[in-house]
Parts: structure tokens; C-alpha cells; sequence
């Protein structure tokens, strides 16, 4: 790390007492650390627009598999993008219902793409892509 800035930071006593709730009901110790974390939350938020980096996410989908060729189809845009599903967890939810879990890991384009495949494929219930990051820019 490489030392400490402090500032002040002046809002509306409104929004200053909201803040406090809301950094309550997430549990932070302190103000700063809430903000430290939005400000992460921020960057990598940014570091998914620009595309540029190397990044990682994951994607969760919800389906039947008793859904004709839906089980085979998404097994096979599975297959196509191994470079970046870099690892899976399929948990059966019940006799019908599939969650799957997909680590993913690469540009944010192909990422998203990869995401929207999925998730758009017919049968799937739902379906969420998670942006994080590698870590690497983050202290
Ligand atoms: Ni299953």
C-alpha cells in the first residue's frame, strides 16, 4: 500500500443519515471502509466498460432440464468457450430444476457475450452474469 490520503467529505445531513442506515444494516464497522468499498465497486465497474484488462465473473443460470436439447445446448456453448469458463458447478435443485455456477475469466466482451448466450438460450428460467475483478488493481 502505498500510504494513506484522508478527506473530508461534505453531504446533505439527509443523505448523510441515510448513509449511516445503510451502512448499518450492511454490517460496516466504519464509514470509511463503506466507502472504500464503493469505491472498488466503482473500478471495477469501469475496468468492465473499458474492456481492456483481463477480468473475472461468474454467471449463474436456473433451468429444467427436462427442457427438450436445452441440457445438450448449453453443454455445447459451454464447450465452445473453454478459453474462458475456466470452471463449473451444476447442483440439481430438485427432480426438474438445474443451477449452474461458471467461473469466467477474460475480456469484459467476450465475457458479456458469453453471458448473454446463455442466459437469452430458450428454457433458461434465469440468469445473472457477476462482474468482479481479478484483484490485481485493487488494494
Ligand atoms: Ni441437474
Amino acid at each position: 500500500m502505498a500510504g494513506i490520503t484522508r478527506f473530508g467529505v461534505s453531504i446533505d445531513s439527509q443523505l448523510g443519515k441515510k448513509f449511516d442506515e445503510h451502512i448499518k444494516r450492511k454490517g460496516y464497522s466504519t464509514r470509511s471502509e463503506a466507502i472504500r468499498d464503493m469505491i472498488r465497486d466503482t473500478l471495477v465497474e469501469e475496468q468492465w466498460e473499458a474492456g481492456k484488462q483481463e477480468t473475472v465473473g461468474t454467471i449463474t443460470i436456473v433451468y429444467n432440464h427436462h427442457t427438450r436439447e436445452l441440457d445438450h445446448a448449453l453443454t455445447d456453448m459451454q464447450h465452445q468457450s473453454f478459453h474462458q469458463i475456466i470452471s463449473a458447478l451444476h447442483v440439481h435443485l430438485d427432480a426438474h430444476n438445474c443451477l449452474e455456477v461458471l467461473v469466467v475469466k477474460g475480456k469484459s466482451h467476450e465475457i458479456k457475450k458469453i453471458a448473454d448466450r446463455l442466459i437469452g438460450t430458450k428454457g433458461v428460467k434465469h440468469g445473472k452474469l457477476t462482474m468482479t475483478t481479478t484483484g490485481k488493481e485493487l488494494e
